[in-house]
């Protein structure tokens, strides 16, 4: 397996964030119309540190992930924007070139397991084939970290199991093949879809523990896309909240659970059981997300809010509102101001919560918001 190279890179790190998003927008035309998948999206991620973007089905958080790897269809999608990785921005860039730093400098671990494993290769082949493509190693050098990538994945008998076939191997194993592929190459942004969809709470635990390890040993700047908050408190530097394709709210990790702001996120954090709540009375968000096809006017989350009788002038109906800074590296996208922000946060999620709370955000080298950030119109 290839060593990080440490010095040259961590002097890179130090400079800026290794990824910068800046007004990501992706469109899908379709017989129905357009889908609006992406609708702005704004953020960036420092090597070390970990950004996890949450948000319901259909928010946009997967196809935010496959446009930053160049792997939307320019040809069927509209993508536009920006995205800056290591210097180099990206979705103007042609496929030939992307297709170098996938898998390479960027990987993604997939939302469906058998996407990225193809059924009819030894999962050890596949290992082998991935390194290849990137640097010049001889075949039985390329098996040798197959072994030792599945190894530190926690495959037992690696030196067996590397001839198996996917379908050999159970959902948590297939898993951790899958990191083992998406690392191999030591990639200094790894992209982790739902890395513990479908598979159980002990396997789930450790594979974002095995994460974790591998991101300290080769200090990779990790994006973990989740809809599951439960799992984020103990991973993330920050959280990106997002729905119908925008970021509602951005904050460290620390900041969000302790403070957070947007409507949309209480109604997340409402729904999850917590310990540190003095109130735990779980309420879910009443209604669904709404079409890509056709976004509400105003506020997006218009229809599902309880909050809109708190903003004069029918502004949630009418008003698109902006990503605005509530704090220092708190971002916040409600009509409502943030005093009383806090104490709606404050009265549904239980002591604890609000304005009072103690606040940490992120400080320089940390994941970020690409400020000042302003909402698509
Ligand atoms: N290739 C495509 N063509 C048309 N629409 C698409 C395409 N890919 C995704 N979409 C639509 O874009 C929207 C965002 O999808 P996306 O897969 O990013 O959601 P998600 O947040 O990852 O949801 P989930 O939690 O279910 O994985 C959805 O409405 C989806 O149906
Ligand atoms: S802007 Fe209005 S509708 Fe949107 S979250 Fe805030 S209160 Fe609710
Ligand atoms: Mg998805």
């Amino acid at each position: 397996m290839r060593q990080p190279d440490s010095l040259r890179v961590d002097q890179r790190a130090e400079a800026g964030p290794y990824l910068s998003v800046s007004n990501l927008v992706v469109k899908f035309p379709s017989e129905d119309g357009i889908v609006n998948a992406v609708e702005g999206v704004n953020f960036s991620v420092t090597r070390g540190k970990t950004l996890a973007i949450v948000g319901e089905s259909g928010s946009g958080k997967s196809v935010t992930a496959l446009a930053i790897m160049g792997l939307v269809n320019r040809k069927s999608a509209k993508v536009t924007g920006e995205v800056w990785l290591d210097g180099e921005e990206l979705v103007e860039k042609p496929d030939s070139g992307i297709r170098k730093l996938r898998g390479n400098k960027m990987a993604m671990i997939f939302q469906d397991p058998m996407s990225s494993l193809h059924p009819f290769y030894r999962v050890g082949a596949q290992l082998s084939e991935a390194a290849r493509t990137h640097r010049k190693i001889s075949k039985k050098a390329a098996r040798e970290e197959a072994i030792e990538m599945l190894s530190r994945v926690g495959i037992p008998a690696p030196r067996r199991r590397v001839d198996d076939y996917p379908h050999q191997l159970s959902g948590g194993m297939r898993q951790r093949v899958m990191i083992a592929m998406a690392l191999i190459n030591s990639p200094a942004l790894l992209i982790a879809d739902e890395p513990t969809t479908a598979l159980d709470v002990t396997v789930q635990a450790q594979i974002i523990d095995l994460i974790g390890q591998l991101q300290s040993e080769f200090n990779t700047a990790v994006v973990i896309i989740t809809h599951d908050l439960g799992i984020v408190a103990d991973i993330a530097d920050e959280v990106a909240v997002m729905y119908a394709g925008r970021i509602v709210e951005h904050a460290s990790t620390e900041r969000l659970y302790a403070s957070p702001e947007m409507p949309y996120t209480l109604g997340l954090l409402a729904s999850i059981p917590r310990m540190d709540r003095e109130t735990n009375r779980l309420d879910p968000i009443r209604g669904n997300p709404p079409s890509p096809l056709r976004h509400p006017d105003g506020c997006v989350f218009h229809p599902r809010c309880k909050y809109t009788d708190r903003v004069p002038n029918r502004a949630c109906f009418e008003v698109r509102p902006e990503l605005l800074e509530s704090e220092r590296n708190h971002l916040v996208r409600c009509h409502i101001p943030a005093e009383e922000r806090r104490r709606i946060a404050t009265s549904v999620l239980g002591a604890g919560t609000g304005g009072g709370a103690a606040i940490a955000t992120a400080g320089a080298g940390g994941t970020g918001p690409a400020a000042p950030v302003g909402g698509p119109a």
